[in-house]
């Protein structure tokens, strides 16, 4: 059976770092307030014409590097993003061009917060039906750039970032002993559209528009989704919760991530968070986090990880991996 094996990781992070102190001398806010609900106490924001491309480059090149793999070996670049650079054509072949890859296929996936999720899902299932041998996984995101500053509720819980994995076909047995990606799924329900969404775009107000989110009902349907999800992902990976080395949660808020890690009855050491330097930076959280993760020695080859994301859709997704 054809597995997809994650190769290596890369992360890119714009060099400016707005701590909570900063964005309380701009707007009604306090580091306490921003730290007690959400943990996080700073972000990287993106410079001025640094686009989601750019960013993306970077954490694809470091990737490459570390798999010791030039762009003219890959066949996929899959790439999660909602702030593409333009509305068309897809970030992914920019990223493409600026590699030097001028093979194979580039494409972008929407999923907001859980894009990485599922670009990982379409990239396995894209290497395990023979289509591609290799494939370039990224995470990237300029968040700030559909922030309303004047919105205290939101701006201060997102940042831009960018993460990436290489992903090679090997060969498996078809079991939970096999190296790769061994399970995934991927929800959606659209009925919540109005929980968390961005108020423009190409085909209604013709701008790019601002990211609105009623926070409290978000919350509410996280924590359950998620580990809802983790459960049928790791059924379907004929694993149990205790058999998870590395829990690798989307970072949008450290109260989420705790509430999912205790109702799977994970201590906290196995859970990997970044949200407090990171903030929300959507698709690009989990590859970040990745990378943060196997970078200082936590995530071994061999071991259980677990990527869990939900965002605006509502969409949620698991994928569960042996490194
Ligand atoms: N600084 C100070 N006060 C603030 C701020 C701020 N930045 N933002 C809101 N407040 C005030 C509100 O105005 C309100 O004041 P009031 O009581 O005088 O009206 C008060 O704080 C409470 O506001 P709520 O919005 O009810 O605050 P809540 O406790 O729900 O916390 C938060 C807000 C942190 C957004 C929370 O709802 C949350 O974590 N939700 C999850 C949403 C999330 O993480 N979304 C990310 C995208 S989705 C995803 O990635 C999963």
């Amino acid at each position: 059976m054809i597995r997809s094996i994650v190769e290596s990781c890369g992360a890119y992070l714009p060099e400016r770092v707005v701590t909570n102190a900063e964005l309380a001398g701009r707007i009604d806010t306090s580091d306490e307030w921003i730290v007690q609900r959400t943990g996080i106490r700073a972000r990287h924001i993106a410079a001025d014409g640094e686009f989601t491309s750019h960013l993306a480059t970077k954490a694809a090149s470091q990737a490459l590097q570390r798999a010791g793999m030039t762009p003219s070996a890959l066949d996929l670049i899959v790439l999660a993003t909602s702030t593409p650079d333009e509305t068309f054509p897809a970030t992914a072949t920019a990223v493409q061009a600026n590699l030097g890859m001028t093979r194979g296929a580039a494409f972008d996936v929407q999923a907001v917060c859980s894009g990485f999720v599922y670009a990982l899902a379409v990239a396995d299932s894209l290497i395990k039906n023979g289509m591609a041998g290799t494939a370039l996984v990224i995470g990237a995101e300029t968040f700030s750039r559909i922030l309303d500053w004047n919105d205290r509720g939101t701006c201060v819980l997102f940042g831009d970032g960018a993460g990436a994995v290489v992903l090679k076909a090997g060969q498996g047995q078809g079991t939970a002993a096999d190296r790769g990606v061994l399970a995934s799924t991927l929800h959606s329900d659209g009925r919540h559209h109005d929980l968390l969404y961005v108020d423009g775009g190409p085909s209604t107000t013709g701008t790019s528009g601002f990211l609105r989110m009623q926070g409290r009902e978000v919350f509410k349907h996280a924590v359950t989704n998620l580990a809802a999800v983790v459960g049928e992902t790791l059924s379907k990976a004929g694993l149990e919760a205790k058999d998870i080395d590395w829990l690798v949660p989307h970072q949008a808020n450290k109260r989420i991530i705790d509430g999912t890690g205790r109702k799977l009855g994970l201590p906290d050491d196995k859970v990997v968070q970044t949200v407090e330097r990171h903030a929300n930076t959507s698709a690009a959280s989990i590859p970040l986090a990745l990378e943060a993760a196997t970078s200082d020695g936590r995530i071994r080859r061999g071991q259980i990880v677990m990527l869990e994301a939900i965002g605006g859709g509502l969409a949620w997704g698991a994928n569960i991996i042996r490194w």
